[in-house]
């Protein structure tokens, strides 16, 4: 049994997903001007796979495939809106999805202007929650170039832990890079964030409830 139903219902009804600074939400081809603003910087492309925007249409092309991919259920890739401005300063998403629908791999590029505020961290947070506990996944993955150190402090700051470097394991924009593996189980989100409640809940009251908790694990082998 894979997880393709519960991925494809998860895919489908894509939702927005609020947290305290921020809105995520699909990405539309009005957000055409503040993605460029921050696609077209070098500072923010040079660690990423993809290349620096050098027109807007190189960034209405980029929202088209992610049209298509919100069409065909294929995709999870949120913008990251500012409420404070209603900015879009980013996006975040699940890249790759595989292995039965049970591994993802989830990738992000925040506008300059932005960074180390917290704001990756926060995002990160509320679509590793989703990953878990909606889409079914069980293992979610990031890699990064090996130097990357904002990167993979959010990923740190987020449960995530270092599975290893894979040397010379990617080709981009004309060289080899040496990057880092990162991965949560979901097992262990699980229990950690059984235990974030409970201690909640005990300053709350002293009483222990886990009912929130990611639904019990209903294809077994975990
Ligand atoms: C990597 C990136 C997403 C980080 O986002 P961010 O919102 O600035 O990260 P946060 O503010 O949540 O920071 C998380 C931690 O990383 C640290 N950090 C962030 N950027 C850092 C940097 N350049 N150098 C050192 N530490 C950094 C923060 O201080 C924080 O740690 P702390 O709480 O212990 O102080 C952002 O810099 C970015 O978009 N870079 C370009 C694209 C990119 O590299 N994407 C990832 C590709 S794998």
């Amino acid at each position: 049994m894979t997880n393709a139903l519960t991925l494809a219902e998860a895919l489908h009804d894509l939702p927005q997903l609020p947290t305290e600074r921020l809105l995520l939400r699909r990405l539309t081809l009005e957000d055409a001007a503040d993605v460029f603003a921050y696609a077209s910087d070098p500072g923010v492309t040079a660690t990423l796979n993809w290349e620096t925007h050098l027109s807007i249409d190189d960034t209405l092309e980029f929202i088209g495939s992610m049209l298509d991919l919100y069409r065909d259920d294929r995709g999870a890739v949120w913008a990251i809106q500012l409420l404070a401005t209603g900015t879009v300063i980013g996006t975040i998403g699940y890249n790759r999805l595989d292995q039965g629908g049970y591994v993802g791999e989830v990738g992000y590029a925040l506008a300059r202007p932005h960074w180390r505020q917290g704001l990756m961290t926060e995002a990160l947070r509320a679509v590793l929650d989703y990953g878990f506990r909606h889409m079914g996944l069980r293992r979610i993955e990031a890699t990064c170039r090996i130097d990357n150190i904002g990167s993979y402090r959010v990923m740190e700051k987020c449960g995530m832990t270092l599975d290893g470097v894979l040397r010379d394991a990617r080709y981009v924009k004309g060289r080899l890079e040496s990057i880092r593996l990162y991965s949560l189980l979901r097992r262990d989100y699980e229990r950690a964030y059984r235990s974030d409640h409970r201690r909640r809940l005990r300053g709350a009251s002293g009483a222990d409830d886990s009912s929130d908790a990611v639904a019990e694990d209903t294809a077994g082998g975990r």
